[in-house]
């Protein structure tokens, strides 16, 4: 079930028997030369909105721009300070609250918005805390989960790939998203074949040593097979997960 795709009287009917909601958050950002940019919310996504269907609990709208600045040197990517995606994080968790969202369950499909999910997430308490929340109606509970992180997910992907996962644009990531648009996939011959490894500094920097937006990898290896296959035991963990999530 899926908020973007309900009316108002099935939200409502919702929360007569559940609090909880998942939100897809991820990134719009360059994914090497045959990753797609909406790679990390895509992921996000694909995962939630099946997970969501088999757990029973909705799945809110993706949160799809997120911390890209140092892929900014690539066209395409678009970028939040984070000051700006705290505030907005924090409107969508007060608007649910407002309704009565109690348990909100952030599946993340980028490394680089962790830090401030976690300090959006101190925002929202903040608010709770001092009686400044912009609505008092529920007590919003935060839980963020990389998907990557999900029980079994990293030894599948180190299976599947054992040589050139690396860090991003990796071939696990990509074959999510081929999984998810099939229509999609680009064949682009890699070099070198697996990407340089280094420190994640401002853009310009990122682009000199990293030439064409890979970290450590080589998607040329991601396929639809594998692809159903992360998704598959991705979906199995939150579906684990949040079923107790809402019921904490
Ligand atoms: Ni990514």
């Amino acid at each position: 079930m899926q908020l973007h795709l309900s009316s108002w009287p099935e939200i409502e009917a919702y929360l007569a028997k559940s609090k909880a909601v998942i939100i897809p958050i991820g990134s719009t950002e360059q994914h090497g030369p045959n990753g797609l940019i909406g790679t990390d919310a895509i992921c996000a996504e694909e995962i939630a909105r099946r997970a969501g269907d088999e757990a029973g609990v909705l799945v809110g709208p993706t949160f799809n721009v997120g911390q890209a600045q140092h892929h900014m040197a690539f066209p395409g990517t678009m970028t939040l300070r984070p000051s700006t995606m705290i505030a907005a994080m924090v409107d969508w968790a007060a608007s649910l609250a407002h309704h009565g969202f109690e348990r909100l369950y952030w599946l993340n499909g980028h490394g680089g918005n962790s830090a401030t999910i976690t300090a959006a997430f101190s925002e929202i308490y903040h608010g709770v805390s001092f009686g400044t929340a912009v609505t008092n109606r529920a007590r919003p509970r935060c839980m963020l989960r990389n998907w990557w992180e999900l029980s079994g997910v990293m030894d599948l992907c180190k299976q599947l790939f054992p040589v050139g996962e690396g860090s991003h644009a990796t071939p696990s990531e990509v074959s999510v998203t081929y999984f998810a648009y099939p229509e999609a996939q680009k064949t682009v011959e890699m070099s070198p074949r697996i990407a340089p490894y280094g420190p994640i500094l401002d853009a310009e920097d990122y682009r000199r040593r990293f030439p064409d937006g890979r970290i450590g990898s080589d998607p040329s290896q991601a396929n639809i097979e594998a692809g159903a296959k992360v998704v598959e035991a991705a979906v199995k963990a939150v579906v684990a997960e949040v079923r107790s999530f809402a019921d904490s």
